[in-house]
């Protein structure tokens, strides 16, 4: 049976408990990271330690313990797990209090952790690609803050399954966002790769970063800022970048078929030395 993780306590899944009066529960008050396992190593887990960090501070949420103790017992659950390939997840919450909007004036806060075992390297989306459909951006302007209020990505989700695709790509004035749960991209007829630039209105991406960095290593252009969906329609290729995806095709956008209806080359390439840089990395 899996471990997890419960407030100083390393617990069966079937035994670990929070309170109903945790505010994660009953306010969505708390922020999340989710990092990935490659050959039971922790994939890029400093800056996903360090964006939680930013996380709790935009919230005026402390955080139970330092990064460095967090970072001990991730390493620990993965092992207890043996956990080789998949992702650890964890969430802090502003803790147990009585119900009431303001926050408590004494905090104990949460803080979980768990594992999942999933296809990262294989991932069959990875391989055929993934159709996506647009839908309004319906969540709030704080979208730059990891937290765990996440009903909208899961209507979002729901909606693209309903709709017999993979994936939403979100549209606010006029201008994608992002994925449900990703960052999205463009790459024009001259190989310029067209992402959103860093703002509130997303999650200012892990992946991302260092997908941009491995792009420009390769004398690619790249440009951030805003994109329409006309733009996405007539894109030679399209793609998407999280922690569990590391870079997906997108291959059709609102029944609009892109490159063709196929994985692009720039995407797969940019995956290979995603996965060459994860392989290499000593976490
Ligand atoms: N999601 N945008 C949103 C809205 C996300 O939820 C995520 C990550 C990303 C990509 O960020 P990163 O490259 O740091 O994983 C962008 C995670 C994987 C999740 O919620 O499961």
């Amino acid at each position: 049976m899996r471990i997890t993780y419960v407030n100083g306590e390393f617990l069966p899944e079937t035994e670990a408990k929070i309170s109903i009066f945790d505010r994660g529960f009953l306010f969505a008050d708390g922020i999340y990271e989710v990092s990935t396992v490659i050959n039971g190593k922790i994939i890029e887990n400093t800056p996903h330690l360090k964006r939680l960090e930013r996380s709790a501070r935009e919230l005026k949420l402390p955080l139970p313990i330092s990064l460095d103790e967090i970072e001990d017992i991730q390493h620990q659950l993965v092992k207890k797990n043996n956990l080789t390939e998949g992702a650890i997840y964890l969430q802090v919450t502003r803790g147990p209090a009585d119900r009431d909007f303001a926050f408590p004036k004494q905090v104990t806060p949460s803080l979980i952790m768990f594992t999942q075992e999933k296809e990262i390297i294989n991932a069959v989306n990875a391989t055929n690609g993934i159709e996506v459909i647009s839908i309004p951006d319906l969540r709030w302007d704080r979208c730059d803050i990891k937290t765990i209020q996440l009903l909208y990505a899961s209507i979002a989700k729901q909606t693209a399954i309903d709709a017999g695709v993979q994936d939403t790509w979100m549209v606010a004035d006029g201008f994608v966002t992002e994925g449900t749960s990703n960052n999205a991209y463009i790459v024009t007829d001259d190989d310029v790769i067209i992402t959103r630039q860093i703002g509130s209105e997303i999650l200012s991406g892990i992946t991302r970063e260092t997908i941009l960095r491995l792009a420009k290593e390769q004398g690619l252009k790249i440009e951030e800022r805003p994109f329409t969906l006309e733009e996405a329609y007539h894109a030679k290729e399209a793609f998407v970048t999280s922690a569990t995806t590391f870079v997906w095709p997108v291959k059709n956008i609102d029944g609009h078929q892109i490159g063709g209806g196929q994985p692009g080359p720039l995407a797969r390439r940019l995956r290979e030395l995603y996965i060459e840089m994860a392989m290499a990395s000593e976490a």
